[in-house]
């Protein structure tokens, strides 16, 4: 009996558990599905997510059939062949190999490998060797200590955090292709509904491409811890469509917006730390080591997608950057009340 209740036990544990997992599968899925933030891997809009999808779905497949017949044959063998009260100290039938079943679980495992292997291959090659068209879109993304720098060498646009891509159609297709480098560290770029990870790396070259279907943001993150806010290294694609990307191509073009109304906001950020590290197209202000803030306010968000764009966050991130990104490189400005909110003005002229 008391055998009896114990494997009666450890099944009952064992059916928890599995409820368990499969609970948190579905409420990932569901979360993803209803939360705008999160991105969804089992959710593509683009080539090449589409392809490491349907992937994915048939490695899922195959390892679950295996899964299903490998926890099945335990279950039926614990509770068929479990120790019986009237067998008490009866030693079970012994049986030494079989060729036959042993040849079987060596020639299937090795069949389903092969298949793994070449699914793979094929899906690795169609997307590392995929050629470039010549109307395709280049980028070049620098990761950074925390933040995304974008830069669109044969258009002239320089951005950050917030990338901007056509969306491409089947008739004329428009990819986008970038080039990944690092300024310091090992990052990530991850939007997982639009590609796989790949790394920046620094003194190397990677590449990737993406091509989305659907116009839209979609989010992602820096997907290789690289120091204290790696976790607020984010990162949001706008897919536009042509004519609206055409449109925020000549927007970024444009020099800096100059309202003498700010005077005195712009002469304090041309005469403090701030052009160190900052670039503002058409002033003395050209840093590197910070974003570009030439259309600064174009940008829905700051430091990355920490904080939301607007008069009050920006007054915050320029009095005490810490308050919202503890750990980031951009250091508290000193500066009174009174220049704060001049400053402050003026950024908000960068349009
Ligand atoms: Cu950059 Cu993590």
């Amino acid at each position: 009996m008391k055998n009896f209740c114990e494997s009666r036990h450890s099944l009952k544990r064992a059916a928890q558990i599995i409820l368990l997992l499969a609970d948190l599968f579905v409420s990932t899925l569901c979360f993803a599905e209803t939360s705008e933030h999160i991105s969804n891997i089992f959710k593509p809009e683009s080539a090449p997510a589409d392809s490491i999808f349907r992937l994915s779905i048939l490695v899922l497949i195959i390892t679950g059939v295996i899964f299903l017949i490998v926890a099945g044959l335990i279950l039926y063998s614990i509770t068929k062949f479990r120790k019986r009260r009237s067998e008490d100290n009866q030693e079970p039938p012994q049986v030494y190999g079989s060729n036959q079943v042993e040849t079987a679980w060596t020639i299937i495992p090795i069949f389903i490998v092969i298949v793994l292997i070449l699914a793979t291959a094929q899906v690795i090659h169609s997307i590392q060797d995929a050629p470039q068209p010549p109307n395709a879109i280049e980028v070049t993304a620098i990761g950074h200590q925390f933040w995304w720098e974008f830069r669109y060498p044969r258009l002239g646009v320089v951005t950050a955090n917030e990338l901007h891509v056509p969306v491409s159609d089947a008739k004329r297709p428009t990819p986008t292709f970038l080039t990944l480098l690092s300024a310091d560290t090992v990052h990530s770029f991850w939007v997982p509904q639009l590609a796989g990870k790949t790394d920046l790396v620094p003194n190397r070259m990677n590449r990737m491409w993406i091509e989305p279907y659907k116009t839209g943001i979609y989010f992602g993150q820096c997907a290789q811890l690289c120091g204290r806010q790696h976790a607020k290294m984010l990162l949001r694609v706008y897919v536009d469509s042509q004519e609206q990307f055409n449109n925020w191509i000549q927007e970024q073009k444009q020099p800096a917006a100059i309202v003498s109304a700010v005077a005195e906001g712009r002469k304090i950020f041309e005469s403090t730390a701030c052009l160190n590290c900052h670039a503002v197209a058409g002033t003395v202000a050209t840093g590197r080591f910070g974003p570009d803030l030439t259309h600064l306010m174009s940008r829905d968000t700051i430091a990355s997608g920490a904080a939301i764009n607007n008069a009050d966050q920006l007054k915050i991130w320029l009095r005490s950057p810490d308050h919202i990104k503890p750990g980031s490189l951009m250091p508290a400005m000193n500066v009174n009340e009174h220049d704060l909110t001049a400053l402050t003005e003026y950024l908000m002229t960068l349009k």
